[in-house]
């Protein structure tokens, strides 16, 4: 009798909150559209969205949200639309009906990080599974996405939007490094074709909207980092090269050799870099000689074409500063070549904003353009620094 009781409250609750929770997520998901990386209205839109769900989390664990034909259930109760809920409903409802999502399902414990990758896979995914994928390529354990049956199934992407590409080509990204790193560290031969396919992909893609798939490099996960930096810094490198202008097979080869750049963090055992602290000197001493690994496992791919050339090169040279100070320690004076140059600066700016370096904190992206802008000239080319900030400020390359 209790336990009924006990189900009655929890379907008012849901009644009550319903609408708020589709409100909060089709309004995360909007924002998503809008801003090309996290801001303020995000971050509060997911806080909000967050404590909608928590009760029902603390609760029974989970909370479930379908859409059937339009309609929005929660724990299969209809959720009620006033007329000032139309147009965020119908909006969400569009989105789950073209990415061929019925079911979310919200786990304890959830973050707001988590439902802000969440309204990016969205916004972004090309269906349920892809989006599933996504999120669990940022280890996202408390959401979880099911396509209805009654949608019917399309196996290709629209190659014409751009976000349905980016999706899959970040994810297609990941799978990529994921094999490179594994196969490294069991001393399999490196792939560098299939990379290869996804860095062109990507080059054509940021070519014609970088927005998007830059969006996906502001989503952080620590666990998951080492992956996500490799495909991230490539991303990031791309986009700064376009400003510059680099013709097409320069943008892949930099992307290329990007992807590699801390192939030599394969020597190196996990447990050591995921560490949630700073490394004791001993740990520093074999992080340090990253660089140098690099080259040899790069050599040991046996495959001496110009990007691996390139690629090697950038290994060497990833962690050597613009004023010649950094690692290895080099006998006579040397400026990194300009692809080191621009991958040094990706390379930071996504590790300052995962919270991978000195303090161990997430810098905000604003936070680490300032902290890099301080170093331009002396760890960093300084002409490039000014356009990577302009870049990621919103600037037009034309103001450069
Ligand atoms: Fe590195
Ligand atoms: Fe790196």
């Amino acid at each position: 009798m209790k336990d009924k009781k006990d189900d009655d409250a929890f379907k008012e609750k849901v009644a009550r909150y319903g609408t708020a929770i589709v409100n909060h997520l089709s309004i995360l998901v909007k924002l998503t559209g809008i801003h090309g990386s996290i801001n303020e209205a995000m971050v509060n839109a997911a806080s909000r969205l967050l404590s909608d769900l928590a009760p029902f989390l603390d609760e029974r664990g989970e909370l479930s949200i379908k859409m059937v034909e339009g309609s929005f259930f929660v724990e299969d109760v209809r959720v009620k639309t006033s007329l000032s809920d139309v147009g965020n409903v119908e909006f969400l409802a569009g989105e789950f009906q073209k990415r061929k999502i019925g079911v979310l399902t919200f786990r304890a414990p959830l973050q707001s990080d988590d439902l802000i990758y969440l309204a990016y896979s969205v916004k972004g995914g090309v269906e349920a599974s892809e989006i599933q994928s996504l999120l669990e390529s940022k280890l996202t354990k408390g959401i979880s996405i099911g396509g209805p049956l009654f949608f019917e199934k399309k196996d290709s992407v629209d190659m014409s939007d751009t976000r349905a590409v980016a999706t899959k080509l970040y994810t297609m990204g990941l799978y990529a490094v994921k094999e490179i790193d594994s196969s490294a560290r069991t001393g399999k031969l490196i792939n560098i074709r299939k990379v290869k396919r996804v860095i062109h992909a990507i080059v054509d893609n940021i070519l014609k909207d970088e927005n998007v798939i830059l969006g996906f490099t502001t989503l952080k996960n620590f666990e998951n980092y080492h992956y996500n930096h490799m495909i991230n810094t490539a991303i990031l490198s791309i986009a700064l090269g376009k400003r510059i202008r680099l013709p097409k097979y320069q943008l892949s080869s930099l992307g290329i050799a990007a992807v590699f750049h801390d192939i030599g963090k394969t020597e190196i055992p996990l447990s050591i870099l995921n560490k949630p602290s700073g490394f004791n000197p001993k740990e520093l001493e074999l992080v340090m000689r990253h660089p140098v690994e690099g080259v040899k496992a790069l050599v040991r791919a046996k495959d001496l074409s110009d990007i691996s050339i390139i690629s090697m090169l950038v290994s060497f040279e990833h962690h050597l500063n613009y004023d010649n100070t950094g690692y290895p320690e080099l006998s006579g004076k040397r400026t990194p070549n300009i692809f080191s140059r621009i991958i040094g600066i990706a390379d930071c700016y996504d590790a300052l904003t995962s919270g991978k370096i000195y303090e161990r904190v997430a810098y905000t992206p604003e936070s680490a353009l300032k902290a890099m802008y301080e170093k331009s000239g002396r760890s960093f080319d300084p002409v490039l620094t000014r356009v990577f900030i302009n870049m990621l400020a919103g600037n037009s390359p034309g103001s450069q």
